[in-house]
């Protein structure tokens, strides 16, 4: 099977229309097309709270839900086809040997690793690190390839990039060679540089690919209830763009989100990442990273792998880039 025809196969589905899918009559049909639910896809994303509006109760929302994430996942691979793809699967180191171990030996190729966290929490470094290290050898944990970044938040810093080169022993003149930019200005324009990005990974033999931040614009052209699921049909779009470009190329796709505070929370974790469902459910591996006290400290949260526990790891944004942290400054309590 081509790789066009093995996503021909992924997107065959069981139910086509919404009034295709069990317990949903044209009454309910109508309502859920005037929220904003017009597809079984859509459905499949949705939250049961987001249903709530239709009036149709919380349990028959989750049997609705389930029945369309049924529905949209109906492919059948041959499992030695599954193994094959993920014996080709490479790793891409983060720059900390901390942060590494966490994930397995860094970043993975052909799936989707989503740092989230507040402001200045180290997102975009991290990013520009990737872009550095992507370039290095396999035997320093690179790719021997180049990197694509779509900036949303005009953070893009080629200075930066020549400070980690240099710590590295590189010629910078060479390594900002080897990023292309492009900075999207609205949730429109970013689809539209993914859906044309193929031509301009294949030709620069791009192995990181980069959406720094993956939410901020939706986050702020979408605003309120009635804009939720037709934000959540453009996120999951754009998520899966992503996901089908790491898969053919064999590359890197790291996105970044940012947090909402969870009014209703007053132990653990009072933040929560934006994208709900769709983002949750699409990036394969989620950081959550935070601030430890003051300085150059950052914690890392391995929040949800398919195949690795729970775990957390320090590391630093210096001068140098993303870096260990040594025993001595290690701090005694690890702040929120
Ligand atoms: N040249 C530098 N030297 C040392 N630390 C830096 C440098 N540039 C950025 N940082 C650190 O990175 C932080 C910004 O991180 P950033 O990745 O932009 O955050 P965000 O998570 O919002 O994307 C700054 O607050 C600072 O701590
Ligand atoms: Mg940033």
């Amino acid at each position: 099977m081509t790789e066009e025809e093995k996503e021909e196969v992924a997107l065959r589905r069981k139910y086509e229309l919404l009034e295709d899918l069990p317990g949903i009559g044209p009454a309910t049909a109508q309502k859920l097309k005037e929220m904003g639910f017009h597809t079984v896809e859509s459905l499949a994303m949705a939250t049961a709270r987001e249903l709530d509006p239709a009036g149709i109760g919380e349990k028959k929302a989750f049997a609705i839900i389930e029945a369309a994430r049924s529905s949209i996942s109906v492919s059948f691979v041959r499992a030695d086809e599954l193994l094959r793809m993920r014996q080709s699967v490479l790793r891409l180191t983060s720059g900390s040997k901390a942060l590494d171990g966490m994930i397995d030996g860094g970043l993975e190729t052909q799936t989707i690793t989503e740092f989230y966290g507040e402001y200045g929490t180290g997102k975009s470094q991290l990013c520009h690190q990737l872009c550095v290290n992507v370039q290095l050898p396999p035997e320093r944990g690179g790719l021997n390839s180049a990197a694509l970044y779509v900036d949303t938040e005009n953070t893009f810093r080629t200075e930066r990039i020549v400070q980690m080169s240099r710590h590295f022993g590189l010629n910078p003149e060479e390594v900002v060679k080897n990023i292309i930019y492009a900075e999207a200005y609205t949730s429109d324009h970013q689809m539209f540089l993914l859906d044309n990005a193929d031509e301009v990974i294949k030709a620069n033999n791009i192995r990181l690919i980069i959406v720094d931040s993956l939410t901020a614009h939706f986050r702020s052209e979408y605003i309120g209830r009635e804009m939720l699921a037709p934000r959540q049909q453009k996120l999951n779009k754009h998520m899966h763009k992503l996901i089908r470009l790491a898969r053919a190329f064999n590359a890197v796709a790291v996105v970044t989100n940012q947090v909402m505070a969870k009014p209703d929370v007053f132990f653990g974790d009072a933040v929560h990442p934006i994208g709900g469902h769709v983002v949750g459910h699409t990036s394969h591996t989620r950081v959550y990273l935070r601030r430890a006290a003051h300085g150059p400290v950052r914690i890392a949260r391995l929040v949800s792998s398919p195949y690795l526990p729970e775990g957390e790891e320090i590391f630093k944004v210096t001068e140098n880039g993303i870096e260990d942290v040594s025993e001595d400054e290690k701090p005694r309590s690890r702040g929120r």
